[in-house]
């Protein structure tokens, strides 16, 4: 998206709050019965995925520790790019149920990082949620557990995803127009 000014830019709801709400429910039941009675460790990734954890968390009915995980992209394109930690957890995970919190599987090499470095510190599960899921874009194979909405390969902002650091505060999302 480099060549778009992001002050200027138009776009189309595309998931609104009612839906999100909804969906984020729906998610949580089913994490909530898959846990059957036991806590999780939930780790949002920085930052995409501070608001669908902060509702997601509140939507789960079990113990919950809630932490937060960063990652950058460094080295140029997504194909070739490659992921470090800026940020990592204060939790010790081992022998723990982990849930990791998603905005969007893209290519799925920012998970595919993350989900081998959570395994090798001995969690007792690793389940990721997803709030989006872009299946055409995928370039590596990921086990995506839950996932609110599938969308096609476009490029989509609000609910914390941004564009250019710009309208993650928006509580829909939405689907920039080019
Ligand atoms: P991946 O490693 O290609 O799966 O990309 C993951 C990251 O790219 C996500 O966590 C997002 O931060 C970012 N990303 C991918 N697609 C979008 C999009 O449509 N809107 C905003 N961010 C995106």
């Amino acid at each position: 998206m480099g060549s778009i000014n992001p002050e200027t830019i138009k776009y189309k709801p595309l998931h609104d709050e009612a839906e999100i709400k909804k969906r984020v429910q729906e998610l949580g039941a089913q994490i909530t019965e898959d846990l059957k009675g036991e806590g999780v460790v939930v780790v949002g990734v920085l930052k995409g995925a501070f608001m669908f954890t902060a509702d997601l968390v509140r939507a789960i009915k079990a113990p919950v520790i809630v932490d937060f995980i960063g990652c950058a992209s460094y080295s140029g394109t997504k194909s070739t790019g490659t992921v470090r930690i800026t940020h990592d957890l204060s939790t010790d995970i081992a022998g723990k149920n982990v849930l990791l919190v998603e905005d969007i599987v893209d290519t799925g090499r920012t998970l595919d990082y993350l989900l081998r470095i959570l395994s090798q510190r001995g969690p007792k599960s690793l389940r990721l949620c997803a709030l989006l899921n872009k299946p055409e874009a995928r370039e590596v194979p990921i086990n995506v557990d839950y996932h609110g909405f599938s969308i096609s390969n476009e490029f989509v902002i609000g609910y914390g995803l941004d564009l250019d650091q710009r309208y993650r505060e928006l509580p829909f999302i939405a689907q920039v127009q080019t």
